[in-house]
């Protein structure tokens, strides 16, 4: 998300000074970005943080403008591709769904055409309010995005929901809100990481694979309007809570969990490395050392070739093959023998984009014979080019 017209309003509350990080970040990512300060707010953080981070000046009242043939609050709300409004604050929030205009905030909000994004951050018990969860209702209901607080301390010293949305969320909402949403409508299943086999209870045989490729798809597919479930069974990598994740370790679990939820799906994505082979034996309690170890392993069940040769027409199914030699080879043979329509070849040989690493180069190569390979770009950018090659057909 670059170059977007980004108009921020702050309102009073502690969680305000999240919002230094977020403009701090919108800045660097190449947007403009325009603070909206209520009074109370300025309590908390000065307008001039966010003067410094936005590199912009601070709108804080109503009656002062640069123009003065322009009136601010329709100067501004002309201006913005998107206004996200956090925290939000139960005032805030009344005075939203009543049409309140008393101030530069509430009279923006009133004249703005573009998306508008709430991110609320209270107290639980004024989250619970019967008058704030109505006042809620009714602001989704005339379209307005609500970005659902967490659960969590409180500056209050409590623990519950009402913290503001982790940052990261609420980048992640404004992109799909000011995406091109071509994945709307569409629900697709991503799975990732490396799975765990059990030896016994401490000891598991596993693989490099860290699960940022199938992580990052799953964001992508969200970002672009998507409903996605993403099935891991990666544990390095933090995952937005605006994504349906589904914790797994082994590949019989993840096998179960793919079945479980294929029959809503119109795209499943297999980034997952899946362990080959498991151990025949899964002892319960440690082994000890001193009886030696002689791991006798036995083949786990191929989830995408089950798939492929189960599924209904409609299932658009993308497999990977991660090779170190012969790769197109290799993954034509993949995409013939497991019934894909399109399977995506990497050579994890090449360090540079190996297992952990931030980015990766992948060879396409799709059931109607088109083939085609990227240079390296990090994972987010792969995943983007790998879901433009997907809705095409779909
Ligand atoms: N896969 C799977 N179940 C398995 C093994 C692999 O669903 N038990 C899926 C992977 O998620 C990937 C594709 O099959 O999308 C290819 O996986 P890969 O490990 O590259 O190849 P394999 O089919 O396991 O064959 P080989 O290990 O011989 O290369």
């Amino acid at each position: 998300m670059k170059n977007k017209k980004i108009l921020i309003g702050v309102t009073g509350g502690i969680a305000c000074y999240k919002i230094c990080d977020l403009v701090s970040k919108l800045y660097k990512d190449g947007n403009d970005v325009r603070v909206i300060m209520t009074g109370n707010s300025t309590e908390f953080v000065s307008a001039l943080t966010f003067e410094t981070l936005s590199h912009n000046r601070v709108y804080c009242d109503t009656f002062r403008s640069e123009n003065s043939y322009e009136i601010n609050h329709i100067a501004l709300s002309d201006w913005a591709d998107v206004m996200l409004v956090a925290p939000a604050s139960a005032n805030i929030i009344a005075k939203f769904a009543q049409g309140i205009a008393d101030d530069l905030l509430t009279t923006t909000y009133l004249a703005v055409k573009c998306p508008v994004l709430i991110a609320p951050a209270m107290n639980t018990n004024m989250l619970d309010h019967p008058a704030t969860v109505e006042n809620l209702a009714v602001l989704k209901s005339r379209g307005n995005y609500v970005i659902d607080p967490s659960f969590g301390y409180l500056a209050c010293n409590k623990v519950g929901s009402g913290r503001l949305a982790d940052i990261n969320d609420i980048v992640i909402s404004l992109k799909r809100v000011l995406s091109s949403n071509d994945f709307n409508g569409k629900h697709v299943i991503v799975t990732a990481g490396g799975t765990r086999e059990p030896i016994d209870a401490v000891r598991y045989i596993t693989n490099r694979s860290s699960g940022r490729m199938g992580h990052s798809l799953a964001e992508a597919a969200y970002v672009r309007g998507a409903s996605v479930t993403l099935i891991t069974a990666s544990d390095i990598e933090s995952v937005s809570s605006v994504i349906n994740v589904i914790r797994c370790s082994s590949a019989a679990e993840m096998r179960d969990c793919v079945f479980k939820n294929i029959d809503c799906a119109d795209i499943l994505i297999m980034s997952a490395a899946v362990s080959d082979y498991t151990p025949s034996v899964k002892h319960e309690g440690k082994i000890k050392k001193k009886n030696g170890m002689n791991l006798e392993l036995e083949r786990t069940v191929d989830i995408l070739k089950e798939v492929g040769a189960t599924k209904s027409k409609d299932l658009y199914l993308v497999g990977f093959a991660a090779e170190t030699d012969n790769l197109i080879g290799y993954a034509e043979s993949k995409l013939k023998e497991k019934n894909l329509n399109m399977v995506v070849a990497n050579d994890v040989s090449d360090k540079r984009i190996g297992f952990d690493s931030t980015e990766n180069a992948v060879t396409i190569i799709k059931r109607s014979g088109d083939i085609f390979s990227t240079d390296i770009k990090n994972k987010s950018e792969i995943s983007d080019i790998i879901l433009d090659e997907i809705i095409k057909d779909i």
